[in-house]
């Protein structure tokens, strides 16, 4: 019974007789008359027989709707995305024919209650997207959008591959945490910082929990969190958002080379998990067809290795001139290694210069950093991570030449004066793994409702 309905308008939903059954189940109870809920996804007529497609978010049903049933009125009014009762006996589909399951639904009885009915005529939802909508308007008509099935394969994909980091996690025993997303410290540079009012006092969107994580280590243990990060980006790229989900982890007492395995192992376990789901397996191989998981161990690559071969591969840096090292390796020259090489690169050991203030330096080579970009075909780099600066004076010279006030850091560099250690951790971008597993363009359809530049709606 609907409770938010008044009294008089409350839909009594029969749950006893028949069964309820959720539409991508049924092969357990062909033969037998069950009752399904769902929205009309697709239609047809064939003379006097009318096939119904079903959707749920569980799966498609396709119905028939024969005899006096399919020249009721509202059957012959029938809109896409009106939601239905229907009752009918499940039956395997004669040989030859093809329906979702192979199974379809001979209904006996149906109805659409009190306000189930969707819009139809001008307002009728294949009015409003179709396939040659316009990217931008369907971006504002995400909440319909939503319902097709692209978008909506990704979205359950999504879930199974937030869950499958619990679980790879779980199974590492690390501790999930939760930091908080309204700070007063910078972690990724002042340029991508999203600034506003807390009470009169200046304050931040996180850029990301590491700084938090790491404070966890000592009484945790290892650490995860998954959490929103905010960068104020201004350019309009297919990889960058506004708004993403975070993936991070920091780990105690490791090497440079541990942290390298750890990556390697959450990475293929987290597509392990995620394709032992039939349901979502098979999500994955519609939206990405060639998809294979990546073979271990992933090629390993140092910074001024990568410089030689964009060198040698004539590819050039941002100034259209050769690349050299100390420059930024820019997204389109990284995408362009990555696609060349076709299978994912651990991009190691970068230049102090060009990194975070906090990155441990290689002790052989001081001029570079124990630090990892993940980089995978297609995408380019979703993974950051980097052992981080343990000793006390050291990481209050980094402060210096970066001129940030250390001031406001007093709780991160007092984990250096009270039992510092070795240790590292990453940062995964959650959108973009999807990208990568779902074969999306852009990460913008790999979140529910994205932001980035420009859009804070809907
Ligand atoms: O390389 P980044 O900036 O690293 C950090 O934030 C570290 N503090 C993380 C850590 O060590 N705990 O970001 C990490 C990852 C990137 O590799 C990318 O996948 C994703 O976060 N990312 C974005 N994804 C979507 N939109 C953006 N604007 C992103 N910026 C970073």
């Amino acid at each position: 019974e609907d409770m938010s309905l008044p009294k008089a308008e409350r839909i009594k939903l029969d749950e006893t007789d028949p069964k309820k059954v959720k539409l991508g189940n049924g092969t357990d109870v062909l033969g037998t008359r069950v009752r399904v809920f769902g929205r009309v996804h697709r239609e047809r007529r064939q003379k006097e027989v009318m096939f119904i497609t079903l959707r749920d978010g569980y799966g498609l049903m396709q119905v028939i709707f024969t005899g006096p049933l399919a020249k009721t009125y509202d059957a012959l009014t029938l809109t896409r995305e009106t939601s239905m009762e229907i009752c009918g006996e499940l039956r395997e589909v004669p040989p030859g024919a093809h329906a979702p399951n192979n199974r379809e639904l001979h209904a006996d009885y149906f109805k659409i209650h009190k306000g189930w009915k969707a819009a139809g005529g001008d307002d009728a939802i294949t009015n409003r997207v179709s396939k040659d909508t316009e990217h931008a308007t369907l971006l504002d008509l995400r909440h319909l959008t939503l319902r097709g099935e692209t978008a909506s394969k990704v979205m359950i994909v999504r879930d199974a591959v937030e869950y499958a980091f619990n679980q790879v996690y779980k199974e590492l025993r690390m501790r999930k945490v939760s930091p908080p997303a309204l700070v007063q410290t910078q972690v990724e540079g002042g340029a991508t910082l999203f600034k506003f009012d807390y009470y009169n006092e200046k304050a931040f969107l996180t850029q990301s929990s590491q700084l938090y994580l790491e404070t966890c280590l000592p009484s945790m243990g290892d650490v995860y969190c998954i959490e929103k990060s905010f960068r104020a980006e201004k350019s309009l790229t297919r990889r960058h958002l506004a708004e993403y989900t975070h993936v991070e982890a920091e780990l105690d007492f490791i090497t440079f080379d541990d942290l390298l395995d750890h990556l390697e192992l959450v990475i293929c376990r987290v597509v392990e998990i995620t394709m032992s789901d039939p349901t979502i397996a098979k999500h994955v191989m519609e939206l990405n067809p060639e998809f294979k998981v990546p073979d271990r161990p992933f090629k390993r690559m140092k910074y001024s290795e990568a410089i030689k071969w964009l060198v040698e591969h004539g590819i050039p840096n941002e100034d259209g001139e050769e690349h050299k090292f100390g420059d930024d390796i820019a997204e389109a020259a990284e995408r362009r290694m990555t696609d060349i090489i076709n299978r994912p690169v651990f991009l190691t050991h970068f230049p102090v210069e060009i990194k975070a203030f906090y990155m441990q330096k290689d002790k052989d080579e001081p001029l570079v950093t124990e630090s990892v970009d993940c980089l995978i075909p297609g995408v380019g780099e979703i993974v950051g991570g980097s052992m981080r600066m343990y000793d006390y004076d050291e990481l209050m010279a980094a402060f210096e030449r970066e001129k940030i006030d250390p001031a406001a850091y007093y709780w991160y560099t007092d984990q250096r004066k009270y039992g510092s250690s070795p240790h590292g951790g990453y940062g995964l971008g959650l959108e973009r793994f999807l990208a990568w597993l779902c074969k999306q363009h852009t990460v913008r359809d790999c979140c529910l409702y994205p932001r980035y530049f420009g859009r804070c709606a809907p």
